[in-house]
């Protein structure tokens, strides 16, 4: 009961959707801002799989990672005390409401930059050692330039890691529609061209196929990846 009043103003936003009218930067802030304080709360219970890839990416002390679509920059809390090993760490987005809850959690890290900039375009003065996602590709209209500009900002050798939902290619098409209209509502376009291109794209390092517990859909399990590739 605690946990559902305090969820209400998330699952508001969720209900109404995501807002189509403006730019995509401004239609992510009217989206995130009202629910930006308990963002992470509702979507640690929805978006799996984030511990595992940190981890899978084997981040090297001294090296220099990018995080594209940070949000609130709860990678933060789940790296501790190892970001302070990082040379640098720089968390980007589009959404200043969600960027804001991030610049809190980066102020004691001197280490860690926090950019607020479009995933498309965005790039580091100098190549970097790893680039990763979460749960954020899904939700960037163009997703191609997101994958083409994540591979150009890496150094021969980088890493790169994702986790995110999708439409599994072997799988009920009735259990796909009804994940890519539920998702639609809000934002995120589930596909099932995003992970091939990751293939085409990375030397495969580690795929995993998963499904997760949706908060308030009891017994419904949504389909998401974690992949890491290597830049050859
Ligand atoms: C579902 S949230 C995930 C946030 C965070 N990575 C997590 O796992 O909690 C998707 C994020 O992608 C960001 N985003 C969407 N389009 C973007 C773009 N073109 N450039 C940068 N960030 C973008 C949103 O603002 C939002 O913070």
């Amino acid at each position: 009961m605690i946990e559902l009043s305090a969820d209400a103003r998330t699952l508001w936003r969720l209900l109404r959707g995501q807002p189509t009218s403006g730019s995509h930067a401004a239609n992510l802030q009217t989206f995130y801002a009202p629910q930006a304080e308990r963002y992470d709360a509702f979507r640690a219970r929805l978006l799996h799989g984030r511990q595992e890839l940190i981890s899978q990416l084997d981040l090297q002390a001294g090296s220099h990672v990018v995080e594209l679509g940070c949000g609130t920059g709860s990678s933060l809390q789940i790296m501790g005390d190892n970001v302070r090993q990082l040379r640098q760490f720089d968390m980007v987005d589009l959404c200043p409401a969600l960027l804001a809850v991030a610049e809190q959690r980066a102020k004691n890290f001197p280490n860690v930059r926090v950019i607020e900039a479009d995933a498309t375009s965005w790039r580091p003065k100098f190549a970097v050692d790893a680039v990763f996602m979460s749960y954020s590709l899904t939700m960037m209209p163009h997703w191609l330039a997101v994958i083409t500009n994540a591979k150009a900002m890496l150094k021969p050798g980088g890493r790169f890691g994702i986790v995110d939902f999708y439409l599994p290619e072997i799988a009920s098409p009735l259990g796909n529609a009804f994940w890519q209209r539920w998702f639609a509502h809000d934002g995120v376009h589930l596909s099932s061209q995003h992970l091939p291109l990751l293939r085409q794209s990375f030397k495969k390092l580690e795929l995993h196929h998963c499904r997760a517990r949706v908060p308030y859909l009891p017994g419904l399990r949504a389909p998401y990846y974690r992949f890491t590739g290597r830049k050859e």
